[in-house]
């Protein structure tokens, strides 16, 4: 059951977050610009990534101490080769409160269409896409390899068809950029079974040049979509939810708003993260990550695995977005942040 394992600030591990690539097929200019992730960037070789085998075992060690949600995300994890072969692999495991593990994936959709069946039938339960825009000009240029608008929607859409709903839409908001699609999204996607979520633009990583007047607070987002289509607010599903719900008064279905930045939600986070090549990261915001890999690779045994990431997370005190104006001053100093294509939205 949750609860199994307490941090310093008395929060459980519930929610294990893992990084199945580093590579990703757009380039949104918020995650991996052009810039940076160029043709000469050093992405990691294989060898350095977790096997299927060594992410099952780590798996499998986190359900032991309570995890009942795992989220695969990257970097596309779409472009790992047989992922469903990992998704069977996890379906396998069996959580100790006999609930159902709630198994889900991260994917902005371009390979869905294709994917869709043979996800469903490796045993994952949903999918979350992500989109920016509704507009085919604003999309393009979010993703910045000209992909269309329409080919994500055949993706949602496959997805639905082969059973991995409810699935929800994940919307970066950047203002200037994309904040004029927050009407336009929030039409399209209403009185529809999908479940659109407007996050707010996060000072994640070194490279995407974060300002906070790029940040459109999600208030500011409420009170757009109200003014037309008036919401109000819906209790959260589970302690620790990133979204806060709010619901159509006219019976038009749910959205959601991420706001990491105006309104933080460290205070319940029970996530935890495992990188590409097997570092795990008790906050998306950690500086380092503890090498999980070293320990498979020695050949550690289940037991001393298990009391490292007992050990590690009974030490966590992370709630970098609850002081981000502090933190953000220290590392404008120097401090490295991690990408988040590595260590996983
Ligand atoms: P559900 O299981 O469907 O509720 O999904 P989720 O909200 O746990 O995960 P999702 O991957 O959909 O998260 C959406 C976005 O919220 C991410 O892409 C991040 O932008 C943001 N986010 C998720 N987890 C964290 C977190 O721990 N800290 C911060 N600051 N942002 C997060
Ligand atoms: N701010 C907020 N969310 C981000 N994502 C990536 N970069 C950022 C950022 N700077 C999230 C988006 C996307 C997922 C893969 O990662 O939700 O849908
Ligand atoms: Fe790729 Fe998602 Fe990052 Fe966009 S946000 S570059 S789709 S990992
Ligand atoms: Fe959790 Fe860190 Fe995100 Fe706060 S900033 S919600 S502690 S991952």
């Amino acid at each position: 059951p949750t609860g199994l394992l307490s941090d310093a600030l008395a929060r459980p591990l519930h929610d294990l977050r893992i990084s199945v690539t580093d590579r990703c097929n757009f380039r949104c200019v918020y995650c991996m610009p052009k810039e940076v992730f160029d043709k000469d960037y050093a992405y990691l070789p294989h060898s350095a990534l977790l096997s299927f085998e060594e992410i099952t075992r780590v798996a499998a060690l986190f359900i032991a101490h309570g995890v009942e949600k795992i989220r695969l995300t990257g970097g596309e994890p779409l472009l790992r080769k047989n992922i469903e072969g990992l998704v069977a692999g996890l379906r396998a495991l069996r959580t100790p409160s006999g609930r159902p593990l709630d198994l889900t994936l991260t994917t902005n959709g371009s390979l869905l269409a294709r994917k869709a069946r043979a996800l469903k039938d490796a045993g994952l339960d949903r999918v979350t896409v992500s989109l920016d825009a509704i507009d085919d000009t604003t999309f393009r240029r979010m993703n910045d390899v000209d992909f269309s608008v329409e080919d994500v929607l055949g993706g949602i859409a496959a997805a639905h068809d082969a059973g991995l709903g409810p699935i929800k839409v994940n919307m970066v908001v950047k203002r200037g950029m994309n904040d004029d699609q927050i009407l336009p999204m929030a039409r399209h996607f209403k009185n529809t079974p999908y479940i659109l979520r407007f996050i707010e633009y996060m000072d994640v990583g070194a490279s995407n040049g974060w300002n906070m007047d790029e940040v459109v607070p999600s208030g500011e987002v409420v009170r757009r979509i109200s003014a037309e289509m008036p919401l109000e607010p819906v209790d959260p599903n589970y302690t620790g939810e990133t979204a806060a719900r709010w619901r159509y008064a006219d019976g038009g279905g749910e959205v959601g708003m991420i706001s990491s930045v105006t309104q933080a939600f460290c205070q319940d986070c029970s996530r935890i993260r495992l990188s590409t090549e097997g570092k795990l990261f008790t906050c998306l915001f950690a500086t380092r990550g503890h090498d999980l890999r070293a320990l498979l690779r020695e050949g550690r045994s289940d037991a001393e695995m298990s009391s490292a990431i007992a050990h590690m997370w009974r030490k966590r005190a992370d709630r970098y977005s609850e002081t981000r104006t502090i933190n953000t001053a220290g590392l404008a100093r120097g401090t490295r942040r991690i990408e988040m294509s590595y260590i996983g939205g």
